[in-house]
């Protein structure tokens, strides 16, 4: 009879692990959580980290027992403490996939030269649109209503040094509706990154 110790760890064995990063309410953490927990991806979500107290996202990892580091940049004297402290919170998680999921803080370049390949970033347009410095939140949605445009949707992404310019891995489009606002449109673009993001994951985390 096999034994169901060593089935159980070669089960664990195959899981890999996610390191998410968050700066919001985290409803594309909870979305990798989810799929997480259904099996729809192999992995484990092994830490959050957050980029200040109070947040919608350390409240969900709180609710999943999921371990949480708040590092924010302005608490350090200066950019090399914060650098040398998310390395060495992330030696310790030990991540195959880091996501940058609403996260708003620049990443270290000594962190993404560390992680490179492995650092994957969701854009609620569809870059190279409406990307780079300034584009993030409900800015995004504006710029796509005041340049009339009649799509958008939401971008996975590798990151690179250059902010929003990695090679795209992932998009999911929406129709832009007349009567849209920033508003509803940022609620039809976020219905498609939940769905968007575990998908990515999953064929980074398998391929
Ligand atoms: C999302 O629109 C994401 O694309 C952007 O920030 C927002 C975060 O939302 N980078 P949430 O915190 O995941 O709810």
């Amino acid at each position: 009879m096999p034994n169901p110790t060593l089935i159980l760890n070669s089960k664990l064995s195959r899981l890999k692990s996610i390191v998410v990063f968050a700066s919001g309410s985290g409803s594309n953490f909870q979305a990798i959580l989810d799929a997480a927990e259904k099996g729809e991806i192999p992995a484990s979500v092994s830490g959050l980290i957050a980029q200040r107290e109070g947040i919608g996202a350390i409240e969900r990892a709180h609710r999943h027992q999921i371990p949480v580091s708040v590092l924010n940049p302005v608490h350090f004297q200066d950019p090399s403490l914060f650098e040398q402290a998310m390395t060495e919170q992330l030696e310790i998680w030990n991540p195959d996939l880091i996501v940058l999921a609403g996260y708003l803080v620049k990443i270290p370049a000594a962190v993404i030269q560390r992680w490179h390949g492995k650092i994957i970033n969701i854009h609620p347009s569809l870059l190279p649109d409406f990307g780079g410095k300034g584009f993030y939140g409900r800015r995004v949605h504006e710029a796509v209503l005041a340049a009339g445009r009649t799509q958008s949707g939401c971008t996975v992404h590798l990151v690179t040094e250059e902010f929003d310019q990695g090679p795209v891995l992932g998009q999911r489009r929406v129709p832009v509706r007349p009567d849209d606002t920033p508003d509803s449109l940022a609620a039809r673009v976020l219905e498609q990154e939940h769905r968007l993001l575990p998908d990515v994951i999953r064929q980074q985390l398998t391929t």
